[in-house]
């Protein structure tokens, strides 16, 4: 237990934190707290998109009294639910309850007249609202309450961490603060709808699919918005049986490979959003990437987004991460912190380049709870064997198929601590053999490195790929360095239990502090590493405490 006095130094900070706690337990698939039943996948993501759907975005003057703001709306059919942000100005995004009244809202809607520039006549779902004549002061213009879209600083976090009563509490808040509100989920949902309109010009019956962290529930608030142009809806309509002995077909035009295919319909669309795509900035084209991709920035939600297509199996690797971060509330809350410890130690970086990627980590996490003994996380070969005929799931050759319900998954028998947990996955890595072995989610065990890669992550479903082949040797073993310093801080506060000193940052907000073992091997390269006396350090400490441990378990 931590002293009191800690709580009591910062008393808003806390109640701040409780107060966001009940309205997250409200929300739908956001939430750290496990809630049964939970839903899958395909269902969120189908509720979600018909959601956005109905959904649009409003820039709105400054100043303006919401009431009557909702009841100009309101002209065009009921509203389900709204909402208010800041971003470079006032933004709304409003759900109606039926699909209609976005198309009455855009029949009344006029294409502004811009003077010596002109407009591009497109009619979208993103508006620009403005006053005939502008507010009195007077008039009753109640203050418009904004749902914040970023994480904390890590200055409140740090904070936040240091009044928390346990290591285990710390986890939690780190969750609580900086997991996707159900906000922001909605505004995710609804960018990929509004560039769906924009595809939609080429290939009426796309869809834009959220993946990765925003649809994974691993993302954090500020995280990349991965969008997948799904073309594949279009096909599904002529997988109807054919009836007799006619068959039709499409003539198309054939291009030598389907990579070529990809580039030119990102190529398309890329330029289809630069000229035509209102709020889309700095739109690049990535195309001979392994995964070909179009860059840009969505203004008004202040998303970075990375569209591809021909990429079912990232959204079928979301899927099976989103199950994972399901079935263990511990999962989230160790991946999180996880993520923030590497971010803080710059093992991670927003460019790409030979570091580590927050996906990588996410698979080491899963890969560590699945060797915990019992084990917290099944293997995906054990998810497969609980398959039905429904899960079948052939991308490309490749078996994807995982058993989705989560009723017939068995919830772990483990009780440990994320304490513990966090304590262990750093010892666990600091000593992991990553010269000869490889992580492999599927068998749940290390298997021989197929590669010289430093660092090898089996892909869980495209399992001759390596998700972690851009690693550096150097990168790889700052991670290291960083796991065991962090295994021994936290080795040491177990000892010193007894008597904490009250004023110093501990447990996890100790581990986001710039490293000691970092800055003395870059001082002192020539001699031992840092890392390896620390890791005799934590050798000692532990064998000590083996000896003690029938008096403290006492
Ligand atoms: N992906 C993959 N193989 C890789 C990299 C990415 O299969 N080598 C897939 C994963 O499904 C991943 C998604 O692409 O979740 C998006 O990649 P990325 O944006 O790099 O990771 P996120 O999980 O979204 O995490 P972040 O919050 O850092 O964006
Ligand atoms: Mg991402």
């Amino acid at each position: 237990q931590r002293p009191l006095c800690r709580l009591l130094s910062c008393p808003g900070t806390v109640a701040a934190a409780l107060g966001r706690e009940e309205q997250s337990s409200g929300s739908s698939e956001t939430g750290s707290e496990d809630r049964t039943p939970k839903k899958r996948f395909s269902e969120v993501q189908k509720e979600r998109r018909e959601q956005a759907q109905r959904t649009v975005l409003i820039h709105c003057p400054n100043k303006i009294s919401e009431k009557k703001f909702l009841k100009y709306l309101s002209q065009h059919g009921s509203i389900n639910n709204h909402f208010f942000y800041e971003s470079f100005g006032l933004y709304a995004v409003v759900e109606f309850s039926q699909k209609e009244s976005v198309a009455s809202l855009q029949n009344v809607t006029r294409t502004p007249s811009l003077g010596t520039e002109a407009a591009i006549p497109f009619r979208s779902r993103y508006f620009n609202l403005k006053l005939k004549t502008p507010l009195n002061q007077t008039s009753e213009q109640s203050s418009i309450r904004c749902r914040n879209q970023s994480s904390p600083s890590s200055k409140k976090l740090f904070e936040l961490l240091c009044c928390a009563e346990s290591v285990d509490d710390q986890l939690s808040t780190l969750l609580r603060e900086s997991q996707l509100t159900e906000e922001n989920t909605r505004l995710r949902y609804l960018t990929c709808s509004l560039i769906e309109d924009v595809a939609a010009a080429y290939f009426p019956d796309c869809a834009v699919r959220p993946f990765g962290s925003s649809v994974n529930s691993f993302g954090k608030l500020g995280c990349d918005l991965d969008m997948f142009l799904d073309l594949d809806e279009i096909e599904k309509f002529s997988t109807h049986k054919a009836s007799g002995n006619f068959l039709m077909e499409f003539q198309v035009k054939n291009v030598p490979s389907e990579r070529i295919a990809t580039q030119k319909i990102l190529s398309v669309v890329g330029e289809c959003l630069d000229h035509f795509g209102p709020g889309c900035v700095g739109v690049q084209k990535i195309l001979n990437a392994r995964c070909p991709l179009v860059r840009f920035s969505h203004q008004a939600s202040g998303f970075q987004c990375d569209l591809t297509t021909n990429n079912r199996i990232a959204l079928k690797s979301s899927e099976l991460l989103y199950m994972y971060g399901a079935l263990d509330s511990r999962v989230r809350a160790l991946v999180f912190s996880i993520r923030c410890w590497a971010r803080a130690h710059s093992l991670t970086s927003s460019i790409p380049g030979a570091w580590i990627t927050n996906f990588s980590l996410t698979v080491m996490v899963i890969f560590f709870l699945q060797r915990r003994s019992p084990p917290i996380l099944p293997t995906l070969d054990y998810l497969k064997t609980l398959a039905d005929a429904e899960d079948k799931c052939i991308i490309e050759g490749h078996n994807c198929t995982f058993v989705r319900d989560f009723n017939r998954i068995k919830p772990s028998g483990n009780a440990e601590t994320l304490e513990l947990l966090l304590k262990e996955f750093f010892e666990y890595f600091g000593n992991f053999a990553f010269n000869k072995n490889s992580i492999n989610i599927r068998q749940g065990r290390e298997q021989n490195k197929p590669e010289s890669s430093p660092l090898h992550i089996q892909n869980p479903f495209e399992t001759s790929l390596n998700i972690s082949k851009n690693v550096s040797q150097s990168q790889l073993q700052k991670f290291v360095d960083l796991a065991r310093e962090s295994a021994w801080i936290l080795h040491q506060e177990d000892k010193d239990r007894v008597s904490p000193s009250n004023n110093q940052p501990w447990g996890l907000a100790a581990l986001l502090l710039p490293s000691v073992a970092n800055s003395m091997s870059l001082a002192k390269k020539k001699k031992k590493p840092a890392s390896e006396r620390i890791k005799n350090l934590l050798e000692s400490i532990k064998s000590e405490s083996t000896e003690n441990s029938t008096a403290t378990n006492g």
